[in-house]
This record gives structure tokens, C-alpha cells and sequence, in this order.
């Protein structure tokens, strides 16, 4: 027996003894030296010998951790296949069951993907809120006329730094919520009638902004790990009809996919090509689970060509209503006349309270903490699911954001799923949502931005009895 297997044998041994538990990082090849007292080729040989064997993972930058149970038994889904034809959306009907849905007292919340208010800041937010009200008097009633709050907009660009983008404060202009970026942005590119390329599935919120802009969306068969299928959106390109693209390169909702930077380059190039404005919206860019902040795709940009949003919605108060976008040189007198249109200002007490917490108030020690407990969420109602849904479905492994996708047998119809699932006072997003034309029939989001509890767990053995029900 070579000393490598031997200490594979002795790893594999304290993960069985559950010192480390699926998703968890195991030492590094530099510790791993010391505590067994070999060489770190040897350490390395371990660890690829139990990655061979499928009881750990290597992450690029990252390390070793031990592989989830699900990860054996529950497959990832597949590229999806959306038809080839370019569609009228019809999803806002929808998204109003999911809203009013979510709203009934009592129910558990797998539906909607706000992160849950145990996870906020809230004690440490207002205290900064009832104080900047105070220090501002009555600036902080009067309106905060585009580009929004100076401070604000620095904490965004210092911020951009590290997703790879170059902003000045000026670039960016506040609005309110994501939403609305995502809506001028839209306006400023697009006139009534054309063709939008979206990722499928994709957020209903675009989703639903194409259906009232009298948009038509080219659904792209997209990847539940990397994002957008490549040569397919360059296939829907060559037909010449695509005004702009849509994209979540980060964490996307619902897959959680990451696109992997080269794709990035290469999607800003392949549209900057034939001069296609990139809207991307950034919105859990910064909940990632591995130690690196992904770039974004603006970080590629060299024609101005990429306008990108985001807000606080995911990270802090989705009620403050606090979104952003930095729409390019092309774009952004555009957008800055187009949000006077939309709402004239952002509300102002809540960006300059972001603004505070963000620059001064431990934006990053709150973030550090929170993407480990999205990452155990996860990880938990990842192992419900293997756990209590029958065999053939299917489940995404994000590696950020707080959502999971998952692909039932075929013949389940997650819009009963979800009436029967209502009744039991469980919400859950059914796939249709997520397509222009009603798609995704078999398929489910499930939303892990709530703290796992005894309720959950039961909430989600009641759901795999339904779908075995259904099936
Ligand atoms: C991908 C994505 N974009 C935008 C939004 C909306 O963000 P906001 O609440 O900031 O308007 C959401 C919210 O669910 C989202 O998931």
C-alpha cells in the first residue's frame, strides 16, 4: 500500500465519522502536510485518489471539500430546450398567485427568493436609519434628483472594483429596486416589437417587463451550472432579429448558474460584434459561496456596450426599494431622462442609510457571515429533497445566491403541485413563471433565503409525498 492511500484511507475514515459533513472544506494540501506529517505531493495524491473515487471535490482556487450526498443521487438538470421560436410572454397572471401566495400567514416560504428578515440586519439598519433621518433633517425629505445619493454611488464603485468593473460615481445612476434599472434599460435599447434574447429559464421579472413593453422573447437554451448555451445565442444572432440580450451571469434565478469568465469575454464579444446591448443584472453577485468575488461581465465590455444593474434587494432590504445601474456611456443620458419619467427620484432616507451601512457599517463582515448560512441552507434543503422526492428528479448545485431548481418526473404539473402545496400552506415557485409561453411544466424553484427549521424539514417531506402523489 503506497503512504498516499493510506492517508486517503485516513480521510476517508474522518468523513465517514461526519468531523467534516458534505459541502464542508477539508483541510488544505498545506495543512493536510502537517497533520500526517508527508509530503505535500503525497497530500495531493490523497486527495485526488478520494476525488476519484467520489467522495470529494476539488474547486478550482478554493480547495477539497466532501462531496454532497445528493450529488450521487439526484443528477443535475440538463441544458433546457426552449423552442426556437421567438414568443409573446404571458407570465404577470402568475406572478401575481406567487405574490398573494407568499403573503397568507403561516405559510412556509419556499416561494418567493426575498432572503428571510432573521437574516438581516435589521437592529443595526435601523439604528443607521433613525440617525441618518436625524442628520439630514429636511434634505431627507425633499427629493434626491438623478443621478441619487453622492455616497451611495461611491460605496457602488468602490465596490465594482472587485467584480472587475471600473465605475466613477457619475456612471451610476440610483433607482428604485433592480426592477427598475432593469426596466430603463430595457426602454433605452429596445422599442415595442423587438426581439430580447433571455436565458431560459429566466427571471419572471424580466419576463414580465417584456410582456408589458410589448417585447417578444428568444429563450436560449442556458446550463444549470455556466449559464447561456454559447454557440446556441450565437445561432439566434446570426438571424439578425435580437435587439438585446438579458442576462444574471452571477447566481442567475433560478438555475444559480455561474457563467465561467471566459464565457463572459466571449458573450460581450459575440454581442458586441454585431453591436447587441448587454443588459446584466448583478443582483447576487455578491453571495458567493467560494472565497472569490466573480467578475462581471461589464468587465469585458470595450464598447460601452454592457449595462449593468443591480440592487440591494438580495443583501439588505428588499423594502428600501434600492437598486442601481451604470448604463455605459451609449446609454446612460438616456437612462438618467428615462428614470425622471419612471419616478422622478429614488427615495432618499434609504440610500443614504444603505450608503452608511455599506461604507461604515460591517457591509462585509454581515456579507461574510450570511453566504455561509445560504451555503448550509442550501445544503440542507438540497438533502430534504434527495431525502423525500422520488427518483428522477433532478436538482441544480449553485454555488451562490439562495435558490434551488429542480426537475420533477415529467408527468408532474407544478402548477397542481403548487395549488396542493398551497393548501398544505407551503409556497413554492412552479416552473411556468420562469418561461415566456408557460414552459417548464415539470419543474419547481425552491428559495432557501428562509433559516432551516423542523417546519421546513416537514414542509418539504409533505411536498415529496405530493410530487410522488402526482407522478
Ligand atoms: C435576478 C433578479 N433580478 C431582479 C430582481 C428584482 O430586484 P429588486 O427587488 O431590487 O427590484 C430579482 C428579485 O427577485 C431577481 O431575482
Amino acid at each position: 500500500v503506497h503512504l498516499y492511500e493510506e492517508v486517503a484511507r485516513k480521510i476517508e475514515r474522518v468523513i465517514r465519522a461526519g468531523t467534516f459533513r458534505p459541502g464542508d472544506r477539508l483541510p488544505s494540501v498545506r495543512q493536510a502536510t502537517a497533520q500526517h506529517g508527508i509530503s505535500a505531493t503525497t497530500a495531493v495524491q490523497a486527495y485526488l485518489m478520494l476525488e476519484n473515487e467520489g467522495l470529494i471535490e476539488a474547486r478550482p482556487k478554493s480547495g477539497f471539500f466532501v462531496r454532497a450526498r445528493w450529488h450521487d443521487r439526484l443528477p443535475e438538470p440538463r441544458v433546457s430546450r426552449p423552442t426556437r421560436a421567438v414568443t409573446a410572454v404571458t407570465v404577470g397572471a402568475l406572478q401575481s398567485r406567487l405574490f398573494d401566495g407568499g403573503r397568507l400567514p403561516g405559510v412556509v416560504p419556499f416561494g418567493g427568493a426575498a432572503p428571510g428578515p432573521e437574516l438581516l440586519p435589521i437592529a443595526k439598519l435601523s439604528r443607521i436609519m433613525a440617525s441618518v433621518s436625524r442628520s439630514a433633517g429636511g434634505r431627507g425629505l425633499a427629493y434626491d434628483m438623478p443621478p441619487g445619493s453622492e455616497t451611495l454611488r461611491r460605496a457602488i464603485a468602490r465596490r465594482a472594483l472587485e467584480a472587475g468593473a471600473e465605475l466613477a460615481p457619475e456612471d451610476i445612476i440610483t433607482t428604485c429596486g433592480a426592477t427598475e434599472a432593469l426596466l430603463l434599460c430595457l426602454r433605452a435599447v429596445t422599442s415595442r416589437g423587438d426581439v430580447v434574447a433571455v436565458e431560459s429559464p429566466a427571471y419572471f421579472g424580466v419576463l414580465h417587463l417584456l410582456e408589458e413593453l410589448g417585447l417578444k422573447a428568444a429563450e436560449i437554451p442556458t446550463h444549470a451550472r455556466d449559464g447561456f448555451d454559447l454557440d446556441a445565442l450565437e445561432r439566434a444572432l446570426c438571424g439578425g432579429r435580437i435587439a438585446a440580450c438579458v442576462a444574471v451571469p452571477n447566481f442567475a434565478n433560478p438555475l444559480g448558474s455561474l457563467m465561467p469568465q471566459e464565457n463572459k469575454r466571449r458573450l460581450v464579444e459575440m454581442l458586441a460584434a454585431r453591436e447587441v446591448p448587454l443588459i446584466e443584472d448583478d443582483i447576487f453577485g455578491e453571495l458567493h459561496f467560494d472565497p472569490e468575488r466573480p467578475r462581471v461581465a461589464r468587465a469585458f465590455d470595450r464598447k460601452g456596450l454592457v449595462l449593468l444593474c443591480s440592487s440591494f434587494s438580495k443583501t439588505l432590504a428588499p423594502g428600501y426599494r434600492v437598486g442601481w445601474v451604470a448604463a455605459g456611456e451609449r446609454y446612460h443620458q438616456r437612462v438618467r431622462t428615462l428614470k425622471l419619467a419612471s419616478s422622478l427620484a429614488t427615495p432618499t432616507l434609504p440610500q443614504l442609510a444603505i450608503a452608511e451601512f455599506v461604507t461604515n457599517g460591517g457591509y462585509d463582515h454581515y456579507l461574510r457571515g450570511v453566504r455561509q448560512t445560504y451555503e448550509r441552507q442550501i445544503a440542507c434543503v438540497s438533502e430534504a429533497v434527495t431525502e423525500a422526492f422520488p427518483a428522477g428528479c433532478k436538482i441544480t448545485r449553485p454555488r451562490g445566491g439562495f435558490v434551488l431548481w429542480v426537475e420533477l418526473p415529467e408527468d408532474v404539473d407544478a402548477l397542481r403541485l403548487d395549488d396542493m402545496a398551497m393548501a398544505e400552506k407551503i409556497s413554492i415557485a412552479p416552473g411556468p413563471l420562469f418561461s415566456a409561453k408557460l414552459g417548464f411544466r415539470n419543474f419547481i424553484r425552491l428559495s432557501c433565503g428562509h433559516p432551516w427549521t423542523p417546519r421546513a424539514e416537514s414542509a418539504i417531506g409533505v411536498l415529496g409525498r405530493l410530487v410522488k402523489k402526482l407522478a
